[in-house]
């Protein structure tokens, strides 16, 4: 019997492999033929055409949608642009692919691109709230309902994910990536790669996904936007690329250069990163875009001489693609005539290019994502809006909870309170793509909704979110006093975080922080709501709001979604992928750091501030429940392993509450000692369980060798033999240990 077994299965084994190696050999068939085309298109190319597939530019918007750019439409008949952004809409993607097919000498067809990152048209919250989830199926649903969003409207590319580790706050860009951890961000970056591309790129509901922002751009100094990075290589390499290489490890189409400099040299000018990383050792066999102009802003690093410089290195560096800065479309012919460059590398970043535009189908038919029923069904559809409240709910974080949430429904009178309960504009976020901010649903609306006329609701503005006016603060106090239950509803506006908004300052903007202070002193159940881009400055609201609940720009549907969490049809479950600082002076702040030659302690001349502790107000990995979970039995599957052997951790979680809930496990490492110093916790893996009232679940992570490796004295990526700490818990501060040994 159990020999019939044995033979069955290796025959599988063999039928399979046949099997995995005829879709192989189909697969690189395929690549072939492609290549073989690319030649062949190559070989009927002028150089203008072939400079048109490196040029990128942007559409404009008009009160009536879309618009091209003076000129560009002539560009697009001579084959001078082979790509346009900011043009969405089937209408008017396919008048543009038109001309490029019927008007140019060769056809190629227009590649249209947008920055689709959190939602196209049903917008779902910022990634960083996306984040929080720590669900990467709904982030790969996020982003697949995007993309079968875009795709509808015209589109083929994503500027999306941003995949920027980030540990500064004060950039107003945090909003756009997963936070400050590596492993999560890699992880993220698959789930959203996966959303957007879909398992084959030929189905016209996929888009191409873009890495960005190549590399290290969230290490700006300061935290200010655009500015200059400088770090070691090996930081770089553990901390701020591994996401960009898990992006290509799931087939990421395209990459982004970065605005900064890294090392004294503007990304979209360095061959180190695009050409020896990218290239070399990654074997990338996408294409590179740069940022918006960043090759034209090479002059002012003082890397280029001029326009005509900043082109030369570009493309020497390995930028296939230059987005609206036509340093390219302007100097490329005569750096090619002068041999600055090589008629070579052109035809190699054509290639690039035209790739992509073979894999997804655009040789077979330019029109394939020009689809007008399409659009009509299949854009801000009800399924797509549950699923943005779906997401909405799970991204946000519990961060306080004296025991006033969840409210009951059966409240008589709630006060509203706060320039954010009946706030519009600002819910659907910074780079909300084509979103719609007068679709998104207030909170007002969504209290409304969920407790009907039974409850009475006074909502008072109070403050605007900027500014000094407090002739409301007076309405809002009696709004508080006549009210059970007071929800404060406080943030920032949407454009405070995004590109180009560092904020120096992280408390409440306005007079915000005044507003909640004059109406908590009423002193009725009060409960935070916080709207904001990225972690603030709130110890003071931790001492004094009851509750806190922080939800982002939760997109389309947040009223709606925020409404379930307050009103307990939703028990939280978001954990923070981002430290909130007690105070400005505590940034960069993050909770893998080294343990320094002085760790703090109550010794004077150690590592610490005279006038804050060094702990953040609420650790990464923190969120709260409406439920409470209990770490026991952490057991190991040994206590010492070899390098090749892998480690099971065992972990009993209970949930020791009323209700049911989830919970985020996190599992994080820490090697002792090691040929350079490792920071004091690592996250290494975690699993969101689900667990009801009083149930018990045993759950297992198993560690190998990749999980404990680093780059080492030598630059080699590779374990050390010697002692490790396991810490599991539900955040990154409340954990219990244990420990083995890596032999030798
Ligand atoms: C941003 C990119 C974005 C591009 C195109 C730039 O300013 O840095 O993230 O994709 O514009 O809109």
């Amino acid at each position: 019997m159990i020999n019939q077994l044995s033979k069955g299965l290796s025959l599988c084994l063999i039928l399979l492999t046949i099997l995995s190696c005829s879709e192989r050999a189909d697969q690189s068939n395929l690549e072939d033929q492609t290549e073989n085309k690319i030649d062949s298109l190559l070989s009927l190319m002028t150089i203008d055409e072939k400079i048109g597939q490196l040029t990128l530019f942007t559409s404009d918007y008009d009160v009536t949608g879309p618009t091209m750019r003076e000129g560009y439409i002539e560009d697009i008949k001579s084959g001078k642009v082979g790509a346009i952004f900011n043009a969405y809409g089937v209408d008017y993607t396919t008048k543009l692919q038109k001309i490029a097919i019927e008007e140019t000498r060769l056809g190629i067809p227009l590649l249209f691109g947008y920055d689709v990152i959190h939602g196209h048209k049903t917008i779902f919250p910022i990634s960083l709230g996306e984040s929080s989830t720590w669900d990467l199926a709904l982030i790969e649903k996020a982003a697949r309902i995007a993309a079968i969003e875009a795709s509808a409207e015209g589109l083929h590319w994503t500027f999306a994910p941003m995949v920027d580790i980030s540990r500064d706050p004060r950039w107003g860009r945090v909003s756009e990536g997963s936070g400050e951890d590596t492993y999560l961000g890699a992880a993220i970056a698959k789930a959203r790669v996966r959303g957007f591309q879909g398992s084959d790129l030929k189905e016209t509901n996929t888009i191409l996904a873009t890495a960005k922002h190549f590399a290290a751009y969230g290490a700006a100094l300061a935290g200010r936007d655009y500015n200059t990075v400088d770090m070691s290589d090996r930081v770089l390499r553990e901390t701020y690329l591994p996401p960009f290489k898990a992006a290509l490890d799931e087939g990421v189409a395209t990459f982004m250069t970065s605005f900064n400099e890294v090392d004294g040299i503007p990304a979209s000018g360095s061959k180190y990163l695009l050409n020896d990383i990218l290239r070399d050792e990654w074997k990338f066999n996408g294409f590179v875009v740069t940022d918006y102009t960043s090759i034209n802003e090479m002059i002012a690093h003082g890397f280029s001489t001029d326009l005509k410089n900043a082109a030369e290195q570009a493309i020497n560096a390995g930028v296939d693609m230059d987005m609206q800065g036509a340093a390219y479309y302007d100097h490329l012919k005569e750096l090619v005539s002068e041999s600055k460059v090589s008629e070579k590398t052109i035809d190699q970043a054509v290639r690039n290019v035209l790739r992509m535009k073979f894999k997804l189908g655009l040789f077979d038919d330019p029109y394939r994502y020009s689809n007008k029923e399409r659009e009509q069904s299949q854009v801000f559809t009800k399924e797509h809006l549950e699923s943005a409240r779906e997401v909405a709910r799970a991204s946000q974080v519990l961060l306080k909870n004296d025991n006033v949430l969840p409210i009951s429904k059966d409240v008589k009178t709630i006060a509203l309170i706060g320039p954010m309960g009946n706030n519009r504009r600002d819910l659907i976020g910074s780079w909300s793509a084509a979103g719609d901010w007068s679709k998104a649903v207030t909170l007002l609306e969504g209290i409304k909704e969920k407790l009907g006329s039974n409850t009475k609701i006074i909502q008072v503005n109070g403050s605007d979110v900027e500014g000094n006016d407090q002739s409301e603060f007076n309405r809002a106090i009696a709004a508080a006093r006549n009210a059970d239950v007071v929800i404060l509803a406080l943030g920032e506006n949407y454009w405070m975080s995004g590109e180009a908004a560092s904020r120096s300052n992280l408390d409440l903007p306005g007079v915000q922080k005044e507003l909640a202070e004059a109406v908590l002193k009423v002193g009725k159940p009060t409960v935070t709501v916080l709207m904001n881009g990225r972690p603030l400055t709130i110890e003071w609201l931790d001492n004094s709001s009851d509750a806190i609940l922080e939800t982002w720009f939760a997109g389309t549907q947040a009223g709606h979604a925020i409404a379930d969490v307050l009103f307990g049809d939703y028990n939280p479950s978001g954990k923070l992928t981002m430290s909130f600082p007690r105070n400005v002076g505590q940034i960069p702040i993050f909770y893998n750091n080294k343990n320094t030659g002085r760790p703090m302690t109550d010794e004077k001349y150690t590592s610490k501030y005279l006038d804050v502790s060094n702990d953040p107000l609420y650790p990464f990995g923190f969120g709260l429940s409406y439920t409470s979970f209990e770490y026991n039995n952490l057991k190991l599957s040994a206590d010492k392993i070899n390098i090749n052997d892998s480690l099971k951790v065992i972990v009993d979680i209970t949930n020791t509450g009323d209700l049911d809930g989830e919970e985020v496990v996190q599992l994080y490492i820490q090697d002792l000692v090691g040929s350079v110093t490792r920071p004091v916790k690592e996250l290494k893996g975690f699993q969101k369980i689900a667990l009801n009232s009083g149930e018990t679940k045993s759950i297992t992570f198993t560690i190998t060798e990749q999980d404990l490796a680093f780059y080492t004295a030598s630059m080699d990526f590779k374990a050390e033999a010697g002692e490790f700490k396991i810490f599991v818990g539900g955040n990154s501060r409340d954990v219990i240990e244990s420990k083995f040994t890596l032999n030798k």
